[in-house]
C-alpha cells in the first residue's frame, strides 16, 4: 500500500483522474470499477476532461459498478446507476453495451451477483477501481464483519451507513439493503484507488492505514495489498501518525 497525502481534493483528483488514464492508456480493453459517493465527484470530472483533451480512447473498455441500494428505482437520482451515467458514462461516451451495473430491483438478487462475478472472470479480473471509504470503514456494501472471501453479495447497511446514505438522495428514499462486489474482487483488482477527503475520514483512515487489519474496518485490509493506492488530503491524514 502506498499513501500520497494531498494539499487539496483538486491535487488528489488530479491524480487519481491520471492514475485511471494511464490504465486505459496501457490497455484500452481495461475493465473499469467505480464508485460513487462525494469522494470521486471531482477525479470523475477531471477524467473526463483530460481524456478529452488528450485523446484518449475509451471505446473499448469495459465498465462496473462497485455497488448500488436494493429496492431503489434506477429513476432515483441517488442510484449508483444514475450518478455513475450522468457524472462518467454519458461525459466519456461509453456505450451501454461497455456497462454492466448491479441492478438493485432485480427480482434474483443472487443471480444479479453471479452475473457481475461472471462479467469480471470472463474480463480476467479488474484492472482498476476506483473507490470510497465509509465512517465505519465500509468499502462499497462491505459493512463492519463482512466475510473478506466473498464475491459479489447483499448486504445489510449498518444504522451510520442508511444516516449517511439518506445524503445522496433529493427525495424521501427507504435504504437497508446493499448490493456490492466483495472485498476480495475489491483487493483483488490490479490497480486499486482508494479515495478519501476531509475530517470526516480522518478517524476511520487511522484505523484502516494503521491499525491491525480487521474484518471490523473492513477497510483495513488494504494495508495487505502492496499495489493498492490511497490518495487523500490533508484533513484525511490529520490523524495518521508520523
Ligand atoms: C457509500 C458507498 C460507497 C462509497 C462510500 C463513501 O455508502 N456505498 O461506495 O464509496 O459510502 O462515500 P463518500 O465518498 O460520499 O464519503
Amino acid at each position: 500500500m502506498t499513501i500520497r497525502v494531498f494539499e487539496d481534493t483538486e491535487q488528489l483528483a488530479s491524480a487519481a483522474a491520471e492514475a485511471i488514464l494511464d490504465t486505459v492508456k496501457a490497455n484500452p480493453y481495461s475493465l473499469l470499477c467505480f464508485a460513487t459517493g462525494n469522494s470521486p465527484v471531482r477525479t470523475y470530472q477531471l477524467l473526463t476532461e483530460n481524456a478529452f483533451r488528450e485523446n484518449i480512447d475509451f471505446t473499448r473498455c469495459r465498465c462496473i459498478g462497485l455497488d448500488e441500494w436494493v429496492q431503489v428505482p434506477r429513476t432515483n437520482s441517488g442510484t449508483c446507476y444514475h450518478l455513475l451515467r450522468e457524472q462518467l458514462f454519458i461525459p466519456l461516451g461509453i456505450k451501454e453495451s461497455q456497462i454492466l451495473l448491479f441492478d438493485g430491483m432485480a427480482q434474483d438478487l443472487e443471480q444479479e451477483c453471479s452475473k457481475m462475478n461472471s462479467f469480471i472472470q470472463a474480463q480476467s479480473g479488474v484492472d482498476c477501481i476506483v473507490v470510497g471509504i465509509g465512517t465505519n470503514g465500509h468499502i462499497g456494501f462491505n459493512e463492519p464483519g463482512v466475510d473478506m472471501n466473498l464475491q459479489a453479495h447483499v448486504q445489510d447497511l449498518h444504522e451510520s451507513t442508511v444516516k449517511a446514505g439518506a445524503h445522496y438522495f433529493s427525495q424521501p428514499t427507504v435504504i437497508s439493503r446493499g448490493i456490492t462486489l466483495g472485498m476480495t474482487q475489491v483487493l483483488g483488482a490490479r490497480k486499486l484507488l482508494l479515495l478519501a477527503n476531509g475530517k470526516s475520514k480522518a478517524a476511520i483512515l487511522r484505523a484502516s492505514l494503521q491499525g491491525i487489519p480487521t474484518r471490523k474496518v473492513p477497510a483495513s485490509f488494504i494495508q495487505q495489498a502492496d499495489h493498492a493506492m490511497v490518495l487523500i488530503d490533508k484533513e484525511a491524514a490529520s490523524e495518521l501518525y508520523q
